[in-house]
C-alpha cells in the first residue's frame, strides 16, 4: 500500500468531470485500497479519486476514521438516486486545507454504485453520512463544496487561499 499526494484547490483535474470506471481490473483495486490508507492517514472522513489527482469515478468514505471495519465503504460509479430534506452543517475537505464552512445538503440519500467485485450497492445514508457522499460525489463532478457558497463567501475564500501562498 502507499500513500497517495492530496491534490489542492486550482489543480485542473479537482473542475473536471471524471470518468465513470468501465473495468474493476488490479489497478482500480489497488488504487482504493491506497484511497482508504490516504484517507485514513490525513486524516479524512472521504476521499474522492479525482482528489488524487485520477480522474474517475471513485470514491472512499469512512465515518470512524478507520476505527470500525464496517464503516468502510468503497464506492466505484456512485449516483444518487433519491435525495430528500435539508440539512446545515460545516464541511471542510483535504483539497481546500483550512477552510471550513457551512454547506447546506440534503439530509437523506439513496445511493446506487458497485463494490470492488462489480456487486451493485444500494444503500441509504442520512445526516453526516448522507452530507458525506453528496460532498464526495460532487468532487466526481468537477465540483468544491465552496462552489456551493456564495458568491460573497467564495471571493473572501480565494482571498484568504491567495494571502496564505503568498506567505509560504
Ligand atoms: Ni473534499
Amino acid at each position: 500500500m502507499a500513500l497517495l499526494e492530496i491534490i489542492t484547490i486550482g489543480h485542473p483535474t479537482l473542475a473536471r468531470r471524471a470518468l465513470p470506471v468501465e473495468n474493476i481490473n488490479q489497478e482500480i483495486v489497488e488504487l482504493a485500497r491506497n484511497m482508504v490508507e490516504t484517507m485514513h492517514r490525513a486524516p479524512g472522513i472521504g476521499l474522492a479519486a479525482p482528489q488524487v489527482n485520477v480522474s474517475l469515478r471513485l470514491i472512499t468514505v469512512d465515518l470512524s476514521v478507520g476505527e470500525n471495519q464496517n464503516d468502510l465503504i468503497i464506492m466505484i460509479n456512485p449516483e444518487i438516486i433519491e435525495a430528500e430534506g435539508e440539512q446545515v452543517g460545516e464541511e471542510g475537505c483535504l483539497s481546500v486545507p483550512g477552510i471550513y464552512e457551512k454547506v447546506v445538503r440534503p439530509s437523506r440519500i439513496l445511493l446506487r454504485g458497485n463494490d470492488l467485485d462489480g456487486r451493485e450497492i444500494k444503500l441509504e445514508a442520512r445526516d453526516l453520512l448522507a452530507r458525506v457522499f453528496c460532498h464526495e460525489i460532487d468532487h466526481l463532478d468537477g465540483k468544491l463544496f465552496v462552489d456551493r457558497l456564495s458568491p460573497l463567501k467564495r471571493r473572501l475564500i480565494r482571498s484568504r487561499l491567495k494571502k496564505e501562498l503568498d506567505r509560504n
